[in-house]
């Protein structure tokens, strides 16, 4: 666990703020692969975590989470695709994250769950499938700290990105401008430099990137530079 806990209400949400995601490092020297992205830049570390049930597909869970704890001091940005996020926040949160995202469509009561993040001590955040329009988070928008778009259908990385989803983003941009709280707004999938600019264009602030950032033919330093210009 982080000597503090950095929730993501510390960090300004009209600063363009870049995660990459875990994902796409190479597993079999992830303590590495995190002081890597800590000392290019990063601003978060995107944490990408699925049950084989709410997507098909397997990740990691709370063990290696505590594993990569002291390997940065970057907040943790954890992205829960899970049929019962309810379930494990308290196991992730032990484990060290910052912050806590989880999807709309789980089967979970969402103000409890909401409710159960902040209780901890850590922010939280939607998100929602590529198919699920934006009204599906304005009962929750004074009660959250993060919308995550995903801009691929959650799962796997390295999927081109889906642009049609920015008509999405300025919705959701236009109704968090019309509340005095920040919100920080964050897309998922096939952001590179080019799509992040019009993720940004489109009023996100927040930019998870796997692929595009892990594996940079020209280094994670100039790719996180890029992407932040
Ligand atoms: C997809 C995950 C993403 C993924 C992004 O389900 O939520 O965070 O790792 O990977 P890229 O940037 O490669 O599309
Ligand atoms: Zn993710």
């Amino acid at each position: 666990m982080p000597a503090k806990r950095r929730p993501l209400t510390t960090l300004a949400a009209d600063r363009r703020l870049i995660a990459p995601s875990l994902l796409a490092a190479d597993f079999h020297q992830l303590g590495a692969e995190i002081e890597r992205i800590t000392q290019a830049g990063a601003d978060l570390l995107h944490v990408d975590i699925m049950d084989g049930h709410f997507v098909p597909n397997l990740s990691m869970g709370p063990g290696i989470v505590k594993s990569l704890r002291p390997h940065s001091d970057l907040p943790f940005d954890v992205h829960l695709m899970l049929s019962q996020p309810a379930r494990y926040v308290k196991a992730f949160i032990d484990a060290g994250a910052d912050h806590i995202t989880f999807h709309v469509e789980a089967d979970d009561d969402v103000e409890e769950t909401l409710a159960l993040i902040h209780s901890l001590g850590c922010s939280a955040g939607l998100s929602l499938r590529p198919k699920t329009p934006a009204s599906a988070l304005f009962p929750y928008l004074d009660k959250i700290d993060l919308i995550l778009v995903m801009t691929v259908e959650p799962g796997f990385g390295g999927q081109s990105f889906m642009a049609d989803m920015m008509p999405k983003v300025r919705e959701l941009r236009a109704r968090l401008d019309a509340q005095s709280r920040p919100v920080h707004l964050e897309v998922d999938g096939g952001v590179t430099a080019e799509t992040a600019a019009v993720c940004v264009g489109a009023g996100a602030t927040m930019l998870v990137a796997g692929t595009s950032i892990f594996r940079a033919e020209e280094g994670v330093t100039e790719a996180i530079r890029r992407m932040r210009d």
